[in-house]
């Protein structure tokens, strides 16, 4: 949860965005084995893009709970930014793949790597990521890993 913590506030720091932020990591939540460099790479790329493709004035909520029936946790980031289009959501795993329109109109650089490395990362882990969005609405990340 660290990693959280850490990923969640320098952005904020290093950004000074107006965004409204919360944490919550329910009390059951275990400690996760994990590789931290590769793990903090995997919730600060999330974070990141949350921050990004949400326009000031907006929220992003960062929370960890247990999941006892299949003993692991679920990390879920929600923004209330640009939303992902639905004929991008696909290509949003694949490699170099950035969606112009919002990178123009929120002024993001990058790579379009980000999000094919999380991937891969989870993958190797035995975890799983995937998302949820509404255009214009907002968007949620959830990566569920083993304890
Ligand atoms: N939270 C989000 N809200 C809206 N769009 C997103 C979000 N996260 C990722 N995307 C879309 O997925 C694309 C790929 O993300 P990523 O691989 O991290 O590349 P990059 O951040 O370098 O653009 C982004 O360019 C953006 O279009
Ligand atoms: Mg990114």
């Amino acid at each position: 949860m660290v990693c959280l913590c850490i990923g969640l506030f320098s952005f904020m720091l290093l950004k000074l965005r107006e965004m409204v932020l919360s944490l919550e990591v329910k009390p059951d939540v275990p400690l996760i084995e994990a590789d931290v460099a590769k793990f903090t790479r995997v919730m600060s790329n999330i974070i990141d893009n949350a921050f990004n493709y949400t326009p000031d004035g907006g929220s992003i909520e960062v929370r960890a709970s247990y999941l006892p029936d299949t003993q692991r946790v679920l990390i879920s980031v929600k923004d209330s930014g640009v939303g992902i289009a639905p004929e991008f959501r696909e290509d949003v795993w694949k490699r170099f793949q950035r969606y112009e329109e919002h990178a123009l109109q929120l002024d993001v650089a990058g790579t379009g790597l980000g999000l094919s490395i999380v991937k891969e990362m989870v993958e190797m882990h035995r975890g799983d990521v995937w998302f949820e969005s509404e255009l214009g609405q907002g968007t949620t990340f959830f990566c569920l890993a083993t304890d």
